[in-house]
């Protein structure tokens, strides 16, 4: 049995729709916390409740009595994808704590409930590109310019720790902006081509000038069943952390071009300068993941983004 953490969230909810297509029971646990719509969140929920391998269960992990609700399923999880914790780059100059807590202390969290768990085979776990900062160098990556950096950082730290000391099978992700349908309302396609279509300015930062390994949530969750699948049987002590995102990076006026060329409308931008803890460039380099585990990146940008904004419109938001 699975259990996704995050399941309300974008990318646990589009996880988790994949494992249930594919027949697998699927428990999944969120807080369903307002840093965006409740509502769109319940959504997501609504969608995953109609396939009867899903429970849900309404779990914040930063509060350790809630785990005791997870007690019917906790000898039956063998896999768990740690999707849940505090996004968002921006949010975290003003609202710095919530990071801490949802991120490294919610996790903590969890590894504490199931160190001992004779059950379980693997732990995914959410960290991000912005680990890197702003430098390129895999190998120089102690310096975050942001909280949220810290936060997942930290983890990353906790990861190891946990790994050696209870023979666990760790395995965290760095994502790289992950778009799509169903996305995440605070992030730039979404803002983009809501504000587009209701003809109100969109704030373009660092002039425009931002590049982005953009990458599609299909091939997000086409390269977790893989890693899922390398790693889900034996018991043993692992901890790895890779990279997840789309070695190909895109412009961020390029990507405002795609969305117009698809609403059919030009965008009022209003160009703003760099972002304090915004990096300027991320970019993916995924060539060990590629070799160990044949990574894919198939949704080109200009596929991706009218992908998006069709759903969008379907949607009638
Ligand atoms: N989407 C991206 O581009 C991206 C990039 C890098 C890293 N990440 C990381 O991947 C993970 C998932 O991202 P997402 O885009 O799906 O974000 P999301 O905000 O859509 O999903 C996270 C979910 O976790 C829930 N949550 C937060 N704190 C919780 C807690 N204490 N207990 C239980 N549930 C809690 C939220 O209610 C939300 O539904 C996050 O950790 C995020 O930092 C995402």
């Amino acid at each position: 049995m699975y259990l996704i953490t995050g399941v309300a969230g974008f990318i646990g909810f589009h996880l988790a729709l994949r494992l249930l297509k594919q027949n697998k029971k699927v428990v999944g646990v969120d807080n369903l916390n307002a840093y965006y719509s409740v509502k769109f969140k319940e959504e997501r929920l609504k969608l995953l409740k109609k396939n009867k391998n899903f429970e849900f269960l309404k779990i914040d992990l930063s509060k350790k009595n809630h785990l005791k609700k997870l007690k019917k399923y906790a000898f039956k999880i063998d896999k768990i994808i740690h999707l849940a914790g505090q996004a968002g780059v921006r949010y975290s100059i003003k609202n710095p704590t919530t990071y801490i807590l949802n991120n490294p202390y919610a996790y903590l969290n969890l590894l504490e409930y199931f160190k001992n768990s004779k059950k379980l085979r693997l732990i995914l776990y959410a960290s991000s590109s912005s680990v890197f900062g702003d430098v390129l160098d895999k190998k120089n990556i102690n310096k975050p310019i942001s909280v949220y950096a810290v936060s997942k950082l930290s983890m990353e730290q906790i990861s190891y720790v946990y790994s050696n000391m209870y023979k666990m099978k760790i395995i965290g992700m760095r994502f790289f902006t992950v778009y799509g349908s169903w996305g995440r309302p605070d992030m730039s396609l979404y803002k983009f081509t809501k504000n587009i279509i209701n003809n109100r300015k969109i704030d373009v930062f660092n002039f425009g000038n931002h590049l982005r390994s953009f990458t599609h949530i299909n091939d997000i969750v086409d390269n977790l069943i893989k890693l899922i699948n390398k790693f889900k049987n034996h018991k043993s002590s692992l901890n790895r952390v890779i990279s997840i995102g789309n070695p190909k990076t895109v412009k961020l006026m390029k990507l405002i071009q795609h969305i117009e060329k698809n609403i059919g409308k030009k965008a009022k931008k209003n160009f703003l300068p760099l972002q304090k803890g915004d990096v300027k460039i991320t970019k993916a380099n995924v060539l060990k993941e590629i070799k160990d585990f044949n990574f894919k990146f198939n949704v080109e940008i200009e596929k991706g983004v009218k992908k998006f904004v069709k759903w969008y419109i379907d949607k009638n938001y």
